[in-house]
Parts: structure tokens; C-alpha cells; sequence
């Protein structure tokens, strides 16, 4: 496995797999990999000949006040991780690699789709996730890019600005991964004390009750947000910042859920921000909820070899 700290590197990888008529796939990451991440490796390795993982904590996404200097950071447990996953090169830049003449004066920018739901917490935070990955695509070559569906709006944004673009790129997103109590894995999990962890199982359990209500047969947007909202008030560790029931692709609030939707929330843990979602599909009278994949580690430790895949939920 290379690990590739320049783009200079990175590139004469990728022209050459490129020239040899391989399929990459590229994991963009902010590293402290856990589950979460392991599965979108797994998806890429699964399809692509060559498998990049990029390991970089953007500062252009975080706002003024949040975690960017705490953000953790573990890169030679994510080198070992990646090489146990037969990964072929892990780019890990510095900022001055990646911003060498400080902020870019060049960004992109998804309206619309990027005003609400996180982006009304945090104004700025899209621009840089849209343009550091556009900026990782350029620089990658990859025939497909691997997303999670735990940042649905995140998911969104990129599809659309790939779209926008004319990118010639895929873009995969991979279902949501989380504990086996149900909390979805993230590299800020690694911020939650025991109590707070336990109090914010509520918001997985929340979105269990609206899919177990949606699938017994409830449309109305309306009336599972007052069973998300009533679970969650219950639980005064946990403030709510939003719960939305949205179209999966426009984002758009739906009053009844058909076609593809998603039930979407985040809230604040103590100074910790969680997001998490249910995705529905109504076909034809034919519905799904999708609540991802919950996998059993043997330790608390977040990104843990041993562990198992438990199936479906
Ligand atoms: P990061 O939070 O490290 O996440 C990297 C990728 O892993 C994202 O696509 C995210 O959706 C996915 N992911 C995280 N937790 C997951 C989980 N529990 N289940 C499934 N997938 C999960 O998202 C970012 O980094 C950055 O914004 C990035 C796209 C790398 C741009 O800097």
C-alpha cells in the first residue's frame, strides 16, 4: 500500500492505473476511520482494481467555534486499517498541500440544496466539503466515489454537483453503519461519555419507531414527526436542532411520504453533534425503510479489527 502525501504522488499513481485501464474508486475521508468508513472501502474494493482512501480534516467545512483543532486524528491506526482492507494508496495531504496559497478564491457552491437542514447551522460547511472533494476528484481520476448515507445531505449535495458538472464520476452512497445498540458510527463518537452515549441511542430509536410506523402502513409526514419529536423530548440530554422529512434527492419537505424520502434529525449531545436518518422507499405500494447496518465491535475502541456484520435492519 502507498501512502501518498503529496498530490504529485497521488497523481503518478492514478495516471497509472488509469494507462493500465483500471476502475478506481475513491473513499474521501477525515480519517479516525471506523465501521462506517470500513464499508465504503469494502464497496470500493468489491468494484474497483485500484481503492484510494483519502485521509484529510478539511478546515475550509468547519465554522468558526467548532471542532476542527479537537477533530481526532489517528493516522497510522488508519494506515493499518486500510492495509488490513487491501487498499492501494492512502492520500494524506497537509493543509499546505492541499491550500497552498491559503483558502482557495476558487469554491463551488450548491445552492439550494445546501441553505437548510445542517446548513443552517453551519453556513459555510458545504462549500468546503463540495469543494474539497471536487478538488479530490481532480486530483484522483476516480471512475466512482463511495458516500455514506449517514450524511444524506452530504450524499445529496455531491450527486447534485456532480451532476451540475458533467464530473465523470459515479457516485455510490453506501448504507448507514452502526453499533450494535443502534447509535450510527462517527469519528465524534469518540467525544461521547458512557451516559451521553446511552442517551443518544434515543435518536436511533426514534427513527426505528417512524420506520416501524411507516411500514405498518402511516404517510403522513406530520404525524411521525410528532413521534420522533415526542420520543426525543423524553430524553433532556438530547437537544433536538431538527427532525425534517424531506425527498431524498431535492430535499424538498414532503407532507406525505411516497416516492424516495428521508426522515433526517440531528441534535446536540453536550457539545457533541449527531446526525442520523431513515430512508423510505414508496413504489408502487411497494415500501422499504432503510436503517442501515448494525455491526457488533469487540472493543470501544472506534476503529476495532474485529468485528462482524449483522445483517440488515
Ligand atoms: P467523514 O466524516 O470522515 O466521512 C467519510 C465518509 O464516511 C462519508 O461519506 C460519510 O458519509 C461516511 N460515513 C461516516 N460514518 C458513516 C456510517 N456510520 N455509516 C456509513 N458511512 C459513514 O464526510 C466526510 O468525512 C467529509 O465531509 C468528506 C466527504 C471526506 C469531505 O471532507
Amino acid at each position: 500500500m502507498l501512502l501518498a502525501e503529496t498530490i504529485l504522488d497521488l497523481r503518478a499513481v492514478c495516471d497509472r492505473a488509469r494507462a493500465d485501464g483500471g476502475r478506481i474508486g475513491l473513499v474521501p475521508t477525515m480519517g479516525y476511520l471506523h465501521e462506517g468508513h470500513r464499508s465504503l472501502i469494502r464497496a470500493a474494493r468489491r468494484t474497483c482494481d485500484v481503492v484510494v482512501v483519502t485521509v484529510f480534516v478539511n478546515p475550509l467545512q468547519f465554522g468558526a467555534g467548532e471542532d476542527l483543532d479537537s477533530y481526532p486524528r489517528d493516522l497510522s491506526r488508519d494506515l493499518a486499517l486500510c492495509e488490513a482492507e487491501g487498499v492501494d494508496a492512502v492520500f494524506a495531504p497537509s493543509v499546505a498541500e492541499m491550500y497552498p496559497s491559503g483558502p482557495p478564491l476558487t469554491t463551488v457552491h450548491v445552492a439550494g440544496l445546501t441553505d437548510d437542514l445542517c446548513g443552517a447551522s453551519r453556513p459555510t460547511h458545504f462549500d468546503g466539503v463540495t469543494t474539497v472533494v471536487a478538488k479530490l476528484f481532480s486530483i484522483t481520476g476516480p471512475c466512482a466515489a463511495f458516500f455514506g448515507r449517514k450524511d444524506a445531505q452530504q450524499l445529496a449535495v455531491i450527486s447534485r454537483m456532480v451532476e451540475d458538472l458533467n464530473l465523470p464520476v459515479e457516485v455510490i452512497g453506501c448504507p448507514i453503519v452502526r453499533d450494535a445498540d443502534g447509535l450510527a458510527r462517527s469519528s465524534r463518537n469518540a467525544y461521547l461519555t458512557p451516559d451521553q452515549h446511552r442517551s443518544a441511542l434515543v435518536l436511533s430509536r426514534a427513527l426505528t419507531a417512524a420506520a416501524t410506523a411507516v411500514i405498518a402502513g402511516e404517510r403522513d409526514a406530520a404525524a411521525l414527526l410528532d413521534l420522533v419529536l415526542g420520543l426525543i423530548a423524553a430524553e433532556p440530554a438530547v437537544a433536538l436542532e431538527y427532525a425534517e422529512i424531506r425527498d431524498a434527492h431535492e430535499l424538498a419537505p414532503v407532507a406525505v411520504v411516497d416516492g424516495d424520502v428521508l426522515l433526517a434529525v440531528a441534535a446536540q449531545v453536550g457539545r457533541t453533534r449527531l446526525i442520523d436518518n431513515v430512508s423510505f422507499s414508496v413504489h408502487d405500494g411497494e415500501v422499504t425503510a432503510d436503517l442501515g447496518v448494525r455491526v457488533e465491535a469487540k472493543s470501544h475502541d472506534n476503529g476495532d479489527a474485529g468485528v462482524r456484520s449483522k445483517g440488515v435492519h
